[in-house]
């Protein structure tokens, strides 16, 4: 039976916005009703286009935004009411691999530094020697050489120095990691030996990754499940197969329609949504998708459809696919 590391219960992150001239406070729904659970060992990939609230799930999650509602329990733990030194744990189980390279290590610093500094400051080893082998295991890990620790960051391409930002989150060896658009900021071809080396990694240490990502052929590479977020909401969810295979949500549907399929013998129906995505200041009510969706009813402008399980394991949240 496999464990679900990470359980998300109808979570919710309203940010306020400013605004001297209203008297009403506004608010940005950046996430506004995400579920989903992660199983120990899996790669979850999180899809859905630019705003749709990745990043801000992925910061929930880390603990460095608080939720406006909803529930995250990690290992068995609802995060929101630790203790101290329960704190002090899941900063050192939770890494983050960031997009850009370039910004988020820290260029005054030796590539050695970048690497052994979270094992200094948790206070890991004993000894200068034990931190060394460590550091210098953790590089070769990666696929770089001793000789690199000597270096500075602005000394590397792109992908070598992703390659630094996952030693370096992997130097407290983590349970879990949320890779925020990880190889979103290279070329292709680097991205696929960035992709095989997160996949070997992921399975050589049982690692557990929320891998975040607009582009779905990174998404269907790495994951083993699949979530797609819209304005806010996971609208679907399920194993990669299912949802690449049998999208059932019209959001999914456009999603992947959109993408140009290889094989010319094969037809897929396509499915085009009218206008533009709503601001998340003021989104629709009920389904967020539906003054866009060609299959809309009129429930869907009333009523949030609930997220259901139409076959195990496949979640929907559309309310073609409610009980009837
Ligand atoms: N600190 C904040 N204050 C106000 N609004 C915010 C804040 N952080 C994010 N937002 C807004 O929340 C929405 C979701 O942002 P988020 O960064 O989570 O999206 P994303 O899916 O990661 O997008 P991208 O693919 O562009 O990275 C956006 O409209 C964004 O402008
Ligand atoms: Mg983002």
């Amino acid at each position: 039976m496999s464990k679900t590391l990470l359980e998300i219960n109808k979570l919710k992150k309203h940010f306020p916005i400013q605004n001297g001239l209203l008297k009403r406070k506004q608010y940005v729904k950046a996430v506004n009703d995400v579920t989903l659970s992660i199983d120990q060992g899996e790669v979850f990939g999180l899809v859905g286009e630019s705003g749709c609230g990745k990043s801000t799930t992925g910061r929930l999650i880390l603990n460095l935004l608080e939720p406006t509602d909803g529930q995250i329990i990690f290992d068995g733990k609802d995060i929101s009411n630790l203790s101290k030194s329960e704190l002090r744990l899941l900063k050192k189980d939770m890494q983050i691999i960031f997009q850009d390279p370039f910004a988020s290590l820290d260029p005054r610093m030796k590539v050695y530094g970048i690497i052994a500094e979270p094992m200094v400051t948790h206070k890991l080893f004993k000894t200068k020697q034990e931190l060394d082998k460590e550091v210098r295991r953790l590089i070769n890990v990666v696929g770089l050489k001793d000789y690199h620790l000597d270096r500075y960051p602005h000394e590397f391409s792109g992908g070598q120095r992703q390659r630094i930002s996952i030693a370096r989150s992997l130097a407290l060896d983590p349970k879990f990691i949320v890779a925020d658009e990880s190889v979103s900021a290279l070329d292709v071809s680097i991205q696929s030996q960035i992709l095989n080396l997160l996949k070997k990694l992921q399975e050589e240490y049982n690692l557990t990754i929320l891998f975040i990502s607009h582009d779905l052929s990174v998404i269907k590479y790495i994951s083993d499940q699949v979530g797609v977020m819209y304005l806010g909401n996971v609208v679907e969810r399920g194993r990669k197969e299912d949802i690449f295979k049998d999208p059932l949500h019209p959001y999914t549907k456009a999603l992947l329609s959109a993408v140009p399929i290889p094989d010319p013998t094969l037809k897929r129906e396509r499915i085009i949504l009218e206008g533009d995505i709503p601001s998340p200041s003021n989104p629709p009510s009920g389904c967020p998708l539906h003054p866009r969706c060609p299959m809309k009813m009129d429930i869907c402008a009333v009523e949030l459809p609930e997220l259901r399980e139409t076959r195990t394991g496949h979640y929907v949240s559309c309310h073609l696919y409610a009980e009837k």
